[in-house]
């Protein structure tokens, strides 16, 4: 079985999604959260995009140890310089480099020449390598690029110093087999191939971008990038938890596997939507409200006699228990850590203890304590950063 890694990009591509504006002790969470959830790579941030986003990527690089951490950055040297100075304390400090390649970007946007992004990108992947042992250089647009341009350009970033080449579908056109087709082409035909690896970047304009990564996968691709409940730019990024079940429940199909934590997936899509304020659909696949609901007689018939007659997921096997503890005054400290543990949060035993006193305080007016009261406790007493 193929190894799968897992390239999160929720607090960066994610974080474009229109509206969504992280705060840098939301952005630690949630990156704690992604560590649990067993992300190979993380990218925290675009370091010189913003202040805020440098600090955030800063404290993700020294606070995460069990899953990479990257930064985004242009193709221009300050925007090297400044994720160096973000990412240098990480535990494998990784950058990530893009600059577009499709004749549409080429000319309209970059107004350079094909040989001159060439030349771009090789300078930029010599420069980030004086500092960063690990490079990943990525064609914007890719999929709406020209083959054998492709094919040169990714053989002289290899030779500059890159260790992953990711392919974006950066508008979402493309289509599951022409993705694989591309990554096939680029297997085949660029000689130093074996020096590198190669990553799918795909969005969900067309609502393929689970299936163009899975066709990426089939193709050659042994790094996904995707984001938690799909969001992003525009219609957002594939969603990293559909890809790693389909692989989980189409094991027949799918000969790859990954280091995530499936029972993490409903934690942390809940931990994204409430930081994120983006609401989950109720019929989003894996993690919507109804993804495990059956309305009808006929399928509640069917599924009181055996769940396999209309359930091909369990909700177990994506962290969904039956467990429904209810807090009240009542209610004792023990009881108070583990709901706290499964809202996604792990806090100092001083913190814990400020929780428990604003939650008993509560009590004593509220005779239920609901999750959103406890995240306003949270959220006032200021997680362990
Ligand atoms: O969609 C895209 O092309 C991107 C790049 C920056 C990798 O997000
Ligand atoms: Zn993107």
């Amino acid at each position: 079985m193929t190894r799968i890694n897992i390239f999160d990009t929720t607090l960066r591509d994610g974080e474009q999604s229109p509206g969504v504006n992280l705060n840098q002790l939301e952005k630690i969470e949630i990156a704690k959260q992604l560590e649990r959830f067993g992300v190979d790579i993380m990218e925290a941030g675009f370091p010189a995009s913003s202040k805020g986003d440098f600090e955030a990527v800063r404290k993700i690089a020294q606070s995460i140890k069990n899953s990479s951490v990257t930064g985004l950055a242009r193709a221009i040297k300050s925007d090297i310089d400044i994720a160096w100075d973000a990412l240098k304390d990480a535990e494998e400090p990784r950058l990530h480099v893009f600059i577009a390649t499709s004749p549409i970007h080429m000319t309209y946007k970059l107004k350079k020449t094909p040989d001159e992004v060439i030349k771009t990108a090789v300078e930029t992947v010599k420069y980030a390598r004086q500092r960063f042992p690990k490079v990943q250089w990525s064609a914007e647009d890719a999929s709406r690029s020209d083959y054998d341009f492709l094919v040169r350009i990714i053989e002289e970033v290899i030779d500059a110093g890159a260790s992953v080449v990711n392919l974006p579908d950066t508008v979402g056109y493309t289509t599951p087999e022409e993705y694989g087709k591309l990554f096939r082409y680029v297997k085949e035909n660029v000689r130093n191939i074996d020096q590198a690896s190669l990553s799918a970047h795909c969005h969900d304009d067309l609502g393929m971008a689970v299936a163009n990564s899975l066709a990426a996968a089939e193709n050659g691709a042994t790094q996904i990038e995707g984001t938690i409940n799909g969001i992003g730019e525009r219609a957002g990024n594939a969603a990293l938890e559909e890809f790693a079940v389909a692989l989980n429940i189409r094991h027949d199909k799918y000969p790859f596997h990954t280091n995530l934590v499936l029972k993490e997936i409903k934690r942390t899509s809940d931990l994204v939507s409430r930081f994120t304020g983006m609401m989950v659909p109720a019929n989003k696949a894996v993690v919507g409200r109804n993804a495990f609901a059956h309305e009808s007689g006929i399928h509640q018939d069917g599924v009181l006699k055996n769940a396999s007659t209309y359930e091909i997921i369990t909700p177990e096997l994506v962290g969904i228990t039956s467990n429904n503890l209810v807090l009240g005054k009542h209610s004792g400290r023990h009881a108070f850590k583990d709901k706290i543990k499964s809202l996604g949060y792990e806090l100092t035993e001083e913190k814990l203890q400020d929780a428990f006193q604003a939650f008993k305080l509560l009590t004593d007016h509220k005779k239920e304590v609901t999750d959103d009261d406890l995240f306003t406790i949270l959220t006032d007493i200021q997680t362990d950063v």
